[in-house]
């Protein structure tokens, strides 16, 4: 469905100004999940306006009655070409599928590709699912955490990874890039590091690369699968339209194969990976035409990550806060406010109930994260600076 040829506005008017009162209208799990005197800055939903050519093309099929099961119709291409001219990479379409969500397509190539009771490293602090997904799969949680640095910068940890990936009956490694709270854009180098260490062990390698279209300004990312490396024959990448163009709710995703027998795995599997199919419409939209609006998106949240670090160093100095590489999501270290209201294991605690401002919990990322909370900063500046103004109430 569509109009292929026609794209989205430009300018930074495409996002819309969205009120508090407006968008506490919306029914999602952000809008939901607390009472209405809390402000949601937790989960991974954005509160600008949908870009245009994803409305119409989801407007459109609904009009034509064009609500049946999912098929991936144009997906592939549209994603190869955004990843051609954004990522520097050109996937063969043959080796793209459509899934209901990149979650799903994890957890399903876990099953098919991994004995049943085996280890699936990841490397924490981590998107809180993997820890889910990988138990209620049947397999181990192995850790191998990301290493801190002075500097308050996080690094993928060599020497922990392989130490992971060389114990007894581990089988794969889910690798998050760019990385899911701490916002780092991982390094042609330390994507190689992955990728000789994960060779070397066997192990197969899942890549989450959700949040590859919103890479902000001074980092650029390298698919997994473009490196010229054999463990992409051992690898699955999974993104989608669904972080970058604020539509996790049509559920559609994407998972690329590495070679011919992992999609002849991915194939199989049709009946349990079929995505929405307004998902499929609204990502093609996304991929093909709305690249003007994920621009404004990447220069608000480019001025947004360097408004929260005026915001912080204003109003509470003690957390620390290295700005994201990519994506909208802020990760405070605010081990320094221990003991004073808002601090503890959990400063979330104190930020929600003092200050009716709903973060993250650290905890729930690893026990790395005792003393972090995640803050979303996909949103307007002026609610960003309430949601600051709400932490820093909380510490009075
Ligand atoms: C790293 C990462 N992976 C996966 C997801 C969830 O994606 P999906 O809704 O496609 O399962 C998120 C959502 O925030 C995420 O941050």
């Amino acid at each position: 469905m569509g109009d292929a040829g026609r794209a989205d506005r430009q300018g930074p008017g495409l996002l819309g100004n969205p009120s508090l009162a407006a968008l506490r209208q919306r029914t999602s799990a952000k809008w939901r999940t607390y009472p209405a005197d809390v402000l949601p800055s937790f989960v991974a939903e954005m509160d600008f306006d949908l870009a245009t050519p994803i409305i119409d093309a989801v407007a459109e099929s609904m009009a034509a009655g064009d609500a049946g099961y999912g098929h991936i119709g144009r997906l592939g291409e549209a994603f190869a070409g955004f990843a051609a001219s954004r990522l520097g990479w050109s996937p063969d379409p043959a080796r793209i599928f459509a899934i209901p969500d990149v979650m799903t397509g994890i957890t399903e190539m876990i099953t098919a590709l991994t004995p049943p009771g085996s280890g699936v490293v990841i490397s924490p602090p981590v998107y809180s699912p993997f820890f889910l997904r990988i138990r209620f799969a049947g397999r181990r949680v192995v850790e191998a955490p990301l290493r801190r640095r002075g500097d308050g910068g996080y690094e993928l940890d060599a020497e922990a990874l392989d130490r992971a990936l060389s114990q007894d009956g581990v089988s794969a490694y889910i690798l998050c890039s760019p990385h899911n709270p701490v916002g780092r854009v991982w390094t042609a180098q330390e994507l190689t590091m992955v990728a000789d260490t994960c060779h070397a062990r066997g192990a197969l390698v899942l890549a989450d690369e959700i949040h590859a279209p919103l890479v902000l300004p001074g980092a650029a990312q390298v698919p997994f699968l473009s490196l010229n490396h054999p463990a992409t024959a051992r690898a699955i990448a999974f993104t989608s339209a669904s972080k970058g163009w604020n539509i996790p709710g049509l559920k559609c995703g994407l998972a690329i194969a590495g070679s011919p027998e992992l999609a002849t795995v991915l194939t199989e599997r049709w009946e349990v990976l079929t995505p929405g199919l307004l998902g499929v419409h609204a990502a093609v939209a996304a991929f093909e035409r709305a690249t003007g609006w994920l621009d404004a998106v990447l220069a608000q949240l480019d001025r947004n990550r360097g408004l929260l670090a005026t915001l912080l160093a204003g109003h509470l100095p003690q957390i620390r806060y290295r700005p994201p590489e990519a994506s909208f999501l802020a990760w405070l270290d605010c081990r320094e406010l221990n003991g004073a209201p808002g601090g503890g294991d959990d400063p979330a605690a104190g930020f929600l109930e003092r200050g009716r401002v709903a973060l993250a919990s650290g905890t729930d990322f690893g026990a790395q994260g005792r003393g972090f909370a995640r803050l979303n900063m996909g949103t307007t500046e002026p609610l960003l600076a309430e949601a600051v103004r709400r932490m820093t109430a909380a510490m009075g």
